[in-house]
């Protein structure tokens, strides 16, 4: 039998192919087989070829199964091509259409489907029963196999919600493997006494997938061996129901705090079956449940008279209107059924959860991995500003990059916060930011201590992941800020980064993936002992000036640490959520401090007439994502990285387009494993993988950068054709390309229109300078240079205005940008000065300082170019007057930059204190 390793066309070791890469090879198996129907004395080699090569994958899946693989097998031994083809189209429709979830004659061949045509449709089909895969994993011969899943069969009850099937595995490698390759297991029974070693031969799964995605799980291999299991099933997929059948020792596995951590439930080894069935179907049911979703549903059955202001509830006034019945049609009576403004009858109350709303954050909090999950129905721009309201006094000191949302702007401003802008590196050529390096984050925070005001500093605010896909290290940026200031409390804002925490790859690099992380870490007696040898050369408490600090992974004091981490995430941007659904996540070991007043900022932002339907669909986001996240998201993945390898390799449309790789995006110095990109020869799970574990930085490949500026089109105008011309919508664009991105809700057919797109547009092209002939050439040449090298280079954050700074001297640049921006609102303490005029020039030169009175965020890049306090130099006047963007928000052209005016300024410093003036009273 072939192997990964050995055989060059399985990609199995590849990154993120497994489920997709199995249909392509029952795909090639039923080309093969139909080319050896066609021409029945022909050669049968490549049918067996392709059926081996996808025989040693199928144990890991219920369907087809053994029965009917050993049927096609035969067909094949007995050169049956006729019968071959007909078994493999049925097996191969089965799997792509998932219709042997309900269907019972697919696993019966294909004779029971001609059969099953002619009969009326079984209860399963008219009531939908989700379907479920559940891994055993088992010492018992592989001949005993089939007689327990039979056993398991007759366990159904037409009462049960959910119907499910065994695979079965005989190692711990297997095991492991089965969880990675196959989306549809929801549950695993692991038996005492599995041998270590798989039988099947897969090195490079072995070497990379163990030691990467469960590193540590297998310190010792013998002993505890169903307990390690069970850990690196969890680490892989923490959603995973984990059922133990132990021995003799069963008490002892129960105490093992592995047990408390990772097993749902432990059996001794010969109890009746039946109780594990009903464990089964009621732990899925605890991730099935939607309490909130369920009983609103409940809700709008019931007859209702309805007193309150909401007159859209239950949808009298809409059905029996003369004017607007066609908002009813559209929507359906069951959008004003479940509409009401009440918080009575089960409805609970988002601002003062007791209920089911409360039950349902509970389920989001246990699925993401978060001590506290709180629903926000207006969007992440509402979430962070809670969170910063929240933790943030007038006074303290904000980390921020300066190229977030501008809502973490706008959350300084209301908590009165002093932002401290940490600058991201440049990507000029895209005219866009990457991440902020770890070191500037470092050298802020000593420069901090130096002049005394760490003490100060209390939130650090990074965007995870950036618009454009660059992931920080989240687990290492912590670790080193926590070994400078122990109680440093992380924000990260993971408004495009929610669905991360279903994939493995990916899920150590969020917020609370890595709080997991780090919380196992600070435990452990290595990293403690660790950390005393790092104190004896650097000193618990650290001297600023040491540059080896700089240079050094630096370590945290596990006795000082404090673990407090948010996340924002807009649930509607990756998961199946209305949109405005937003969440905050909590893993603050001190959030006993801090939650009155995360009432308050809830309080102070959320809505008191929030969305019923929104909060509805955040907890059905949930029971989606965990339970069919994973496969989901793999999917949105395996799509992202078909859309690469399809633009880059298009011998036409990569004449004028392509997909900027990891190698375009992240400058090298924040790739230290040495990677290059996903789609070069060679890379495979290990070598991504170790990418994702060690760099600074990692692009996250389901956000695509295209590159149309070489086309000729500027992102504006190549949206914009994208828009009106097929129908294909994205949002952000930068001077020469476009963002896409793949999600759970794409499939490969968008895919293909994607590209046949690409293809049209770059035939017109082609065309269109063929018929233009050199002065056409030329004229292309010379948009594409414009596009993609005369790109102005973007303007760092200057500082504020000493007006602003408490100690103007400080070598620390954060600012009062409150009172800068209430400053603003008296027109006497204002000027406006037209962005060509002289005078700019002139005052650049001489002064007095030019000082935004406001936010200038221009789209794209859509960052504040200023803010409200800054100085402004002729870096931040170059860029301006170089955009050739229309969108810009803070700054009409007519009226010119609203500036903060001499007169105002020097009065403000003068009295040190800045802000709006109290009214002058008139004389008694
Ligand atoms: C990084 C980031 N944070 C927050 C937000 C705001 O999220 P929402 O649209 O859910 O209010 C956005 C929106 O694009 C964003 O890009």
């Amino acid at each position: 039998m072939s192997t990964a390793a050995s055989s060059p066309s399985i990609r199995v070791d590849q990154f993120f192919t497994a489920a997709e890469a199995r249909f392509d090879r029952w795909r090639s198996l039923l080309d093969a087989a139909r080319t050896w129907a066609v021409r029945a004395d022909s050669d049968s080699t490549p049918v067996l070829a392709a059926f081996r090569e996808l025989r040693q994958w199928e144990d890991y899946f219920a369907y087809p199964g053994p029965a009917l693989l050993r049927d096609l097998e035969e067909r094949l031994t007995s050169r049956d091509a006729t019968g071959t083809v007909r078994l493999v189209q049925l097996i191969n429709a089965a799997l792509l259409t998932h219709s042997y979830r309900s269907n019972a004659a697919d696993w019966e061949g294909e004779e029971q489907t001609a059969r099953f045509g002619e009969r009326l449709p079984g209860a399963d089909e008219l009531l939908h029963r989700p379907y479920f895969e559940v891994l055993v994993v088992t010492p018992m011969r592989r001949d005993a196999w089939p007689e327990i899943a039979q056993e398991y069969k007759t366990l159904r009850r037409a009462q049960d919600k959910f119907i499910y099937e065994l695979v079965f595995v005989g190692s711990v490698e297997d095991a492991v493997l089965a969880s990675i390759l196959n989306g549809n297991l929801e549950s695993v029974v692991i038996s005492d006494g599995i041998p270590f070693a798989s039988a099947h031969n897969a090195p490079v799964l072995r070497e990379f997938l163990l030691a990467n995605l469960a590193p540590n799980a297998f310190s010792a291999r013998s002993g505890q061996q169903t307990l390690e299991l069970a850990r690196a099933l969890k680490q892989i997929r923490p959603e995973l129901d984990i059922f133990v059948l132990s021995g003799s020792e069963v008490e002892k596995v129960a105490g093992d705090p592995v047990a408390a951590e990772c097993i749902r439930r432990i059996f001794y080894q010969v109890e009746e079956p039946l109780e594990l069935h009903l464990s089964i179907l009621d732990a899925i049911t605890d991730r099935f449940d939607t309490p909130y979703f369920d009983n609103l549903q409940k809700y709008a059955q019931r007859p209702m008279g309805t007193f309150h202001a909401l007159p859209v509830a239950r949808g009298k006034s809409i059905f029996k209107s003369n004017w607007i019945r066609d908002m009813g049609r559209f929507y359906g009576m069951n959008l004003f059924l479940a509409e009401s403004s009440a918080t009575t009858g089960g409805l609970d109350s988002l601002l003062e959860p007791t209920g089911n709303i409360k039950v349902a954050q509970e389920k989001a909090a246990r699925a993401f991995g978060a001590d506290h999950v709180f629903f926000v129905t207006n969007g992440t721009s509402t979430s962070n500003k809670m969170v910063e309201q929240a933790l943030l006094a007038p006074g303290d000191i904000m980390l921020v990059d300066r190229n977030c949302h501008k809502s973490h702007h706008y959350g300084a401003v209301l908590a009165g916060a002093l932002p401290l802008y940490l600058e991201a590196y440049p990507l000029t050529k895209f005219s866009m930011y990457g991440a902020v390096p770890l070191r500037s984050i470092k050298k802020a925070l000593l420069e901090l201590k130096a002049e005394k005001k760490l003490d100060k500093a209390r939130l650090l605010v990074l965007t995870n992941c950036t618009f454009d896909g660059h992931i920080y290290n989240v687990e290492r940026v912590m670790e080193e800020c926590l070994a400078i200031k122990p109680d440093l409390i992380f924000l990260w804002d993971e408004a495009w980064f929610g669905f991360a925490r279903w994939s493995p790859f990916y899920r150590r690099r969020t917020a609370m993936g890595a709080a997991a992380i780090l919380e196992r870490k600070f435990k452990d007696p290595a990293y403690r002992a660790a950390y005393e040898e790092q104190r004896k050369k650097l000193g618990a408490d650290f001297d600023p000036a040491n540059p080896e600090l700089l240079k050094t992974r630096l370590l945290a004091d596990p006795d000082q640490v404090r673990l407090r981490i948010y996340q924002t995430n807009s649930t509607h941007k990756s998961m199946s959520c209305l949109r405005q659904g937003s969440m905050v996540l909590v893993k603050d070991q001190d959030y006993h401090t801090v939650e009155e007043q995360f009432h308050e900022a809830v309080f102070t932002h959320a809505s008191t007439s929030p969305n019923l339907q929104i909060i509805a669909s955040i907890d059905v986001a949930r029971r989606q994502m965990e339970l069919e996240g994973y496969e989901l998201v793999n999917r949105a993945i395996q799509l992202a990285l078909d859309v690469r390898r399809e633009v880059n390799s298009h011998p036409l449309v990569s004449k004028y387009f392509h997909v900027a790789g990891s190698d375009e995006m992240i400058p090298e110095e924040f790739r230290a494993s040495g990677f290059v990109d996903y789609l070069v020869p060679g890379v495979n799970w290990g070598t991504a993988v170790k990418s994702l574990r060690e760099d600074e930085v990692a692009l996250d490949v389901t956000r695509l950068t295209l590159v149309c500026g070489s086309a000729g089109f500027d992102g504006t105008q190549f949206k914009n054709l994208l828009a009106a011309e097929y129908d294909i919508q994205l949002n952000k664009t930068s001077r020469n390309s476009v963002l896409l991105q793949t999600n759970i809700n794409n499939t490969r057919s968008d895919i293909a229109h994607l590209l046949k797109v690409l293809v049209t547009i770059s035939q017109q092209i082609e065309a269109k300078l063929q018929r233009g002939g050199a002065e056409a050439q030329q004229a292309f040449a010379a948009r594409v240079k414009s596009l993609m090298d005369d790109v102005p280079d973007l303007p760092n954050f200057t500082c504020f205005h000493n007006s602003f700074r408490k100690y103007p001297g400080s070598a620390t640049s954060e600012g009062d940008m409150r009172s800068a921006f209430f400053g603003a609102y008296r027109e006497e303490q204002c000027d406006h000065v037209k962005l060509s005029s002289p005078e700019i020039d002139r005052r650049l030169k001489e002064g007095p300082e030019l000082v935004s009175a406001n936010f200038v965020i221009p789209y794209p890049p859509g960052f504040p170019i200023m803010v409200p306090g800054q100085v402004i130099n002729w870096e931040t006047i170059d860029f301006m007057r170089k955009l050739d963007v229309k969108e810009i928000h803070g700054f009409t052209a007519a009226l010119g930059l609203k500036l903060l005016n001499p007169s105002y300024l020097e009065a403000a410093s003068g009295r040190g204190r800045v802000g709006v003036e109290e009214p002058k009273r008139a004389a008694a």
